[in-house]
């Protein structure tokens, strides 16, 4: 079998404030494909770190009054420490300050530079202090900054700039012709849409007059660079570029660059040109998750720790330390699906908890175990030949397997864990099939040793699928099934094999449940309403209430937005280019307050398909899209998982 290196990153987290689960979400997902590949035995390099300059982390520092360098100092241990208590297991931890990559970064910077393709000019232009930011007339969105909405400053100063535009083509080209290079798709048509209007050359350099917390130009002390120039450079820094030739052979190009949707541009568009411009290979897949969201919002460390604050931060750290680490891991990695927005909730948490972990796998590991304790002195019985009556549940494990190996590739991790949850439903169903007590009662041990030794292949198998992403209760489950400690971190080609558990083996007695259910305390009952009232309203017919005929009458499709951009002298409206599949329209919206038209490009969103077209500010709008708004808030309907346009929406 070959087995590919596989060399996975996180983006390195500013050190101005502590974790939340966004950034844990990011990171046990790394460590996750990262145990999953060793589990496969591919060579594997998991690297995260820290991005420890820019104006965020001085401003932190000045707030704090200490020096950049001990804010850095103490908020990188908030990382590393959550990173131990979450189970994380990078091969290594890069901190921007650290002089491997500053220097580094100086090296190509001088490169660049002597090549030409790093220039000074006079800059003229919009700058944001709080994003670090330069933007042009058409950028700002009411005069204010199009990103965080604050007032931007007009500033003339020298600058240095890298020749960014002159990539445009080539890497147009090049996304075109990778269609793994940006995942999910949508993400890819976003960075294409982007592409669409001209690609301006990247300032790259800031006056140290404004901020001096960076790494220095190496051909003008008056500046240092700017922070995602320095930050992207860790991907190769870390693994060796310019300091051990062997170290970046072997891991570049990247496997995996794994990233929030917000940092799609700096990830797709500056980092492959920089790339292209050092004339190094690209990263393999740069695939950008959503974000979890609380109460409709961006989960954000900005956001103020009250708790009647909607966008609340949410702590792993207490979720862990409630929950425990794995029931954590477990619930990110399955509730979120490839490249959407998940909802944080923690009543969802419990639930799925209780149902898939206490109640499915949790009592099906004591079920068998103690039934092997009592009938058989917690010994293995030895393995039995295939019958009509376990083959569904072999099938079940197959299947799981399969999905599993193909989850780890397609960064599909949730329909994993579902195939997986299958074959442990199949195992239960199997279980009371078979009323194995029946075969103790009536004596009947080689039936009985038959049920609880496939049971027990059955575990074995989910316990090795589940293992990147429960490390510690799924060792614990294999400790159970008497797996010596030598086997205890599962190999992929053993967990396809049937009847590996040699006859004879000791179980573990199951001491305290795997997964002890999580008890709610029970909500007020809901008032029972009187019976006149309940007939009341099904019979009525108030006011507003259309039948199904009413309903049948519009037509909902799913569009993507294929470019977007302000309408002149309308300050509300944008013109949307989208494709309904088979063709392609202009909708007029009034959303220009709320979306940046190229955060809009590549979205799927329902549109009402068979709307009659109207004129707005003399211009035709052939439909209208669905938003749901309340008071000032306004938020897109899109859809769940990727689906083509065109489809109807019902
Ligand atoms: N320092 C840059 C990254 C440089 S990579 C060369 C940065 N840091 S960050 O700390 O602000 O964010 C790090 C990551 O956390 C981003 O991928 C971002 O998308 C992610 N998340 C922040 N909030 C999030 C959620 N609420 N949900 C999921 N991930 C989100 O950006």
């Amino acid at each position: 079998m070959d087995h590919r290196p596989f060399y996975v990153t996180t983006p390195i987290y500013y050190v101005n404030d502590k974790p939340h689960i966004g950034h844990a979400y990011t990171t046990i997902l790394a460590d996750v494909l990262a145990r999953g590949h060793r589990l496969l035995g591919d060579p594997t390099h998991f690297l995260t770190g820290t991005d420890e300059h820019g104006l965020k982390v001085q401003q932190a520092a000045q707030k704090n009054g200490v020096s950049p360098q001990e804010q850095c100092d103490t908020t990188v241990l908030r990382f590393q420490e959550l990173w131990k208590k979450l189970g994380i297991t990078s091969d290594d931890f890069i901190r921007t300050t650290e002089t491997r990559h500053k220097t580094v970064v100086q090296q190509i910077l001088t490169d660049l530079h002597q090549q030409g393709l790093i220039y000074s000019a006079e800059y003229e232009g919009w700058y944001c202090v709080p994003c670090e930011r330069f933007f042009m007339e058409k950028d700002l969105i009411d005069g204010a900054c199009p990103d965080c909405h604050r007032p931007v400053e007009r500033l003339t100063e020298k600058n240095y700039f890298f020749r960014m535009s002159q990539y445009q083509q080539q890497l147009i080209d090049y996304i075109e012709s990778h269609p793994d290079f940006i995942q999910p798709a949508h993400r890819r048509q976003e960075t294409l849409g982007f592409l669409r209007q001209p690609l301006g050359d990247l300032c790259i350099s800031r006056a140290k007059s404004r901020l001096a917390w960076g790494i220095e130009l190496p051909f003008d002390s008056d500046y240092v660079t700017y922070v995602w120039f320095d930050a992207l450079v860790n991907y190769i820094s870390a693994v060796g570029y310019k300091s051990d030739a062997k170290k970046f052979q072997k891991w570049w190009p990247a496997s995996y660059h794994l990233i929030g949707k917000d940092i799609l541009t700096t990830h797709t568009i500056y980092w492959p040109t920089m790339l292209m411009a050092m004339g190094l290979e690209q990263p393999r897949t740069i695939f950008a998750h959503g974000w979890w969201l609380t109460d409709g919002h961006k989960v954000s460390k900005s956001a103020l720790p009250d708790s009647n604050r909607p966008h609340r931060p949410v702590n792993p750290i207490v979720l862990a330390d409630t929950y425990g680490v794995d029931a954590l891991r477990y619930y990110l990695m399955g509730a979120m699906s490839l490249g959407q927005d998940a909802q944080f909730s923690e009543d969802a948490f419990i639930l799925k908890f209780n149902a898939e972990l206490a109640n499915d796998l949790g009592n099906l590991t004591s079920r068998a175990i103690k039934m092997l304790e009592h009938n058989f002195a917690g010994l293995m019985p030895p393995a039995a030949e295939p019958t009509a009556e376990d083959a569904p549940l072999r099938e079940a494990c197959k299947v799981a397997l399969v999905a599993m190996q193909k989850a780890l590739d397609t960064m599909h991790l949730d329909r994993g864990v579902a195939e997986v949850n299958g074959a442990v439903r199949a195992a239960n169903r199997y279980f009371d099939q078979m009323k194995p007590w029946l075969l103790a009662k009536n004596g009947d041990m080689v039936a009985l040793g038959v049920v609880l030794r496939n049971v027990s292949e059955c575990l074995r198998i989910v316990s090795g699928l589940l293992f990147p992403i429960m490390p510690g209760k799924m060792s614990e489950l294999r400790t159970l099934l008497g797996i010596p400690a030598a086997e205890i971190e599962p190999q992929m080609e053993r967990l396809k094999i049937w009847n590996v558990l040699p006859a004879g083996v000791a179980v573990k007695p199951v001491t305290v449940p795997l997964f002890p259910r999580i008890e709610v305390a029970k909500p007020e009952p809901a008032p029972v309403l009187p019976a006149k009232a309940v007939v009341a309203e099904v019979v009525g017919n108030p006011v507003g209430v259309i039948g199904i005929e009413d309903v049948l009458k519009v037509s909902l499709k799913t569009a993507v937005v294929l470019a977007a951009e302000p309408v002149p002298d309308a300050d509300r409206l944008l013109k949307l280019r989208v494709s309904l599949g088979s063709e392609e329209r202009q909708i007029i919206a009034g959303i220009a307050t709320f979306y940046r038209p190229e955060a809009l490009v590549g979205k799927t969103i329902v549109v009402v398909a068979n709307l009659k077209p109207r004129q707005l500010r003399g211009l035709t709008s052939e439909g209208m899209l669905l938003a749901a708004k309340n008071g000032e808030r306004l938020t897109l309907l899109t859809t769940d998982a990727d689906i083509p346009p065109g489809s109807s929406v019902g």
